[in-house]
């Protein structure tokens, strides 16, 4: 019996992996299962590369967590997804206070993205690394979400991100991320045509991440026709943040559809050669933002509290 990160590659695809928050690193079990390439053959920081840690205050980086993560991903021989450069949330709040003119404002996404992607630079650390590089710029209807970035500066503001990040590391993949872009809706619309805009005006982009923050029962029917045209457009997809939420507490039935729900994601991402790999928002259901987010709900992971597998592990093994 084959482990998650081996199947995915048997798969043809290129990790399958996990996000983790710092502080959990100092949970020695919780560590150790981390570190398996067999399960993981790919991390990402869930917090510590957002805007508000890692420039705090203007011009002033700290990438003491990111950093952490970076060399864990290192000696485990693991990928590495970079999040986020540009998002309004967990945004440093000078960004917002400073009323910048649209010059400035361009200037101080050239600065943060442009530092942050040299910083990890894929020929200095050997790593393959993606960037997030705009996080959830649409509202579910497909309009732009009204960010400090899209009222100062129009959608000009993915060119500038997109350009400064190639320049920063011309190697790494860059990528748009979204949640609820799973299936074919308004929202997978706006990405499909603003990516085709993009491509067509030769601005760099690799990559559609659709984060995958999923309900039980609920999983979209679309997904595969859905990531089909993305393909077609001439981008990859990734499954960024996988969690599938349900409402406490959990019984044997529910853990059964999550096995079958993880399974139906899982297999879509297989079907779709340009589907490249998966990540799950956290392993745990120790440590999942899920309870703390959406009241009454929880278990969306493959692990449970006590770091045990669940059905939906063997679910995710078996689409594989
Ligand atoms: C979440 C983290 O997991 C939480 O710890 C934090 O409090 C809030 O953000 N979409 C994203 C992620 O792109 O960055 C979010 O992560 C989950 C939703």
């Amino acid at each position: 019996f084959a482990q998650l990160n081996v199947l995915a590659k048997l798969a043809g695809k290129q990790y399958f992996g996990s996000a983790v928050d710092n502080p959990a690193l100092s949970d020695v079990p919780y560590r150790r299962q981390l570190s398996n390439w067999l399960d993981f053959g790919q991390i990402t920081a869930s917090n510590t590369l957002k805007w508000e840690t890692v420039e705090a205050q203007r011009g002033v980086f700290n990438f003491t967590g990111g950093d952490e993560i970076l060399a864990l991903a290192k000696r485990n021989k693991q990928l590495v997804r970079g999040h986020t450069c540009v998002w309004h949330s967990q945004l440093a709040p000078w960004v917002e206070a400073g009323n910048f003119s649209a010059k400035e404002l361009t200037k101080i996404i050239e600065d943060h993205c442009g530092t942050i992607v040299r910083h990890y630079r894929g020929d200095i650390c050997k790593q393959q690394v993606h960037w997030d590089v705009v996080n959830e710029a649409f509202e579910d209807d497909g309009t732009f979400r009204q960010t400090v970035f899209y009222k100062t500066l129009g959608k000009q503001y993915f060119e500038t991100a997109l350009r400064v990040a190639r320049k920063a590391d011309p190697k790494t993949k860059l990528y748009l991320n979204d949640y609820n872009v799973e299936g074919l809706n308004a929202k997978s619309d706006a990405y499909y045509n603003l990516i085709k805009e993009l491509k067509a005006k030769k601005v760099p982009i690799d990559g559609f991440g659709v984060q995958g923050h999923l309900i039980l029962g609920r999983v979209p029917t679309t997904i595969k026709e859905n990531f089909q045209r993305f393909a077609d457009l001439g981008v990859d997809i990734a499954i960024t943040e996988l969690d599938i939420r349900m409402e406490l507490p959990v019984t044997p039935e529910k853990l059964e559809q999550q096995k079958k729900d993880y399974e139906t994601v899982i297999a879509a991402c297989k079907a779709v050669k340009r589907c490249i790999g998966v990540t799950i928002w956290d392993y745990t259901d120790k440590y999942s933002w899920v309870p703390s987010w959406f009241e009454g709900e929880g278990a969306a992971l493959p692990w449970d509290e006590d770091l045990k597998k669940k059905p939906a592990y063997y679910g995710i093994a078996k689409a594989w």
